[in-house]
């Protein structure tokens, strides 16, 4: 009875001119790996959640795009939104077809996006976290020791003197500012939310029925026809008008049975040119080249990719991101990565 919520339906703007909105971050192969994220991760849940169990959402834009990168996939198994309306409403869709399926379903939700190397640990973990919620009302999620005060993600805070490997969590704060997340930090008692979240259908729809009362009575009108022939108009007619929410803010902030177990492996959600710049093979000079050919003299912690098969040569210049596409060249500096989400905006006005 495991089942997975695979979130395939954001932009990834900050990767851009790479990801687009017609042809975001998870469909490409952003490690050079010869795989792309959605497929490294879909690969990953197959180690504990049956093939058929694994739900992809995404938007209507990018069927095609999974159909092509994940053949072995049913195309019953992917739910197209019509609209981007964030994860909240993404996630009670699915949660209430698999209910509909399987009244005692599991289930992880997890991003298309993330680095998880060690395979073997996130499955022990995963484990650990259908095991707990077999038998305990809990939402779950799984936490990252943080290393800074980085202002993207959620954080949660744990009793330290709790024993238990399974910790109840005291409060959840998704995106707090510098200062918040700074005293987060120094305190001691947080964890990063890592995105991944375990519990079971009944406990994730009795959360909605709690916090979102709106928003289930929305999709509970489709109970009827979800799993039949009838599911896909009553998704167009009605998927826009669901409130535009993260499931962090929808539910996890406002739960008092959360619950997070500490993740035993590195993990890395590649939210940034300098976040994947981590994780990518580096040549002595500390750059990370991907797809490119290159001759770099006096170049250092540069982060290169070139998808339009030209040679690239560098001198002189550190710290920089470089992308070479057909329409676009990009040449900015990593420490304002932040900002490339803006210069998108402005790209598509010119
Ligand atoms: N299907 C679908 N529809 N997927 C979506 C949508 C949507 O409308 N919007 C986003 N997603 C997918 C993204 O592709 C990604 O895989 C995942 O849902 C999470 O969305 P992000 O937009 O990347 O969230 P975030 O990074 O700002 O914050 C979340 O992740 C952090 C860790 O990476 C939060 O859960 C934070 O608390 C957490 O720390
Ligand atoms: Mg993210």
């Amino acid at each position: 009875n495991y089942y997975a919520i695979l979130m395939a339906g954001g932009v990834g703007s900050r990767f851009w001119p790479v990801s687009t909105t017609e042809f975001p971050k998870q469909f490409h192969d952003m490690l050079g790996s010869g795989e792309t994220l959605i497929q490294k991760t879909f690969s990953r849940l197959t180690r504990i959640i049956p093939k058929g169990n694994i739900l992809i959402l995404t938007n209507e834009k990018y069927n095609d795009l999974v159909l092509d990168q994940l053949p072995e996939v049913n195309p019953a198994q992917i739910l197209l939104e019509p609209a981007m309306r964030n994860t909240a409403p993404c996630i009670l869709y699915a949660s209430l077809k698999i209910k509909k399926q399987n009244p005692d379903a599991l289930m992880v939700v997890a991003p298309s996006d993330h680095w998880i190397e060690d395979e073997q640990a996130f499955t022990d973990n995963l484990q650990k976290c259908f095991d707990f919620c077999q038998t305990n009302d809990a939402l779950m999620t799984l936490g990252i020791q943080p290393t800074f005060p980085n202002t993207g993600y959620g954080y949660i805070e744990f009793d330290k003197s709790d024993v238990n490997e399974v910790k109840k969590v005291r409060q959840f704060r998704e995106k707090p500012d510098y200062e918040t997340a700074k005293q987060f930090l120094e305190s001691g008692n947080f964890l990063w939310n890592g995105g991944i979240f375990i519990w079971s259908a009944k406990s994730v729809l009795e959360a909605f029925a709690k916090f979102q009362p709106q928003m289930l009575a929305l999709f509970e009108k489709g109970n009827d026809a979800y799993n039949t022939s009838d599911e896909k108009r009553f998704i167009e007619e009605n998927y826009a008008d669901s409130e535009n929410i993260s499931i962090d803010y929808a539910l996890m902030e406002n739960a008092r049975n959360v619950f997070v177990l500490p993740a035993a492996f590195d993990w890395n959600d590649l939210g940034t040119w300098g976040s994947l710049h981590e994780k990518l093979p580096k040549d002595d000079s500390n750059n990370a080249v991907v797809n490119a050919k290159v001759i770099l003299e006096n170049a250092n912690n540069n982060i290169i990719r070139s998808d339009a098969k030209k040679l690239i040569i560098v001198d002189g210049l550190d710290d920089f991101i470089i992308v070479d596409r057909e329409d676009v060249l990009l040449i900015y500096p990593k420490n304002k990565e932040q900002d490339i989400k803006r210069i998108t905006g402005l790209a598509s006005e010119l």
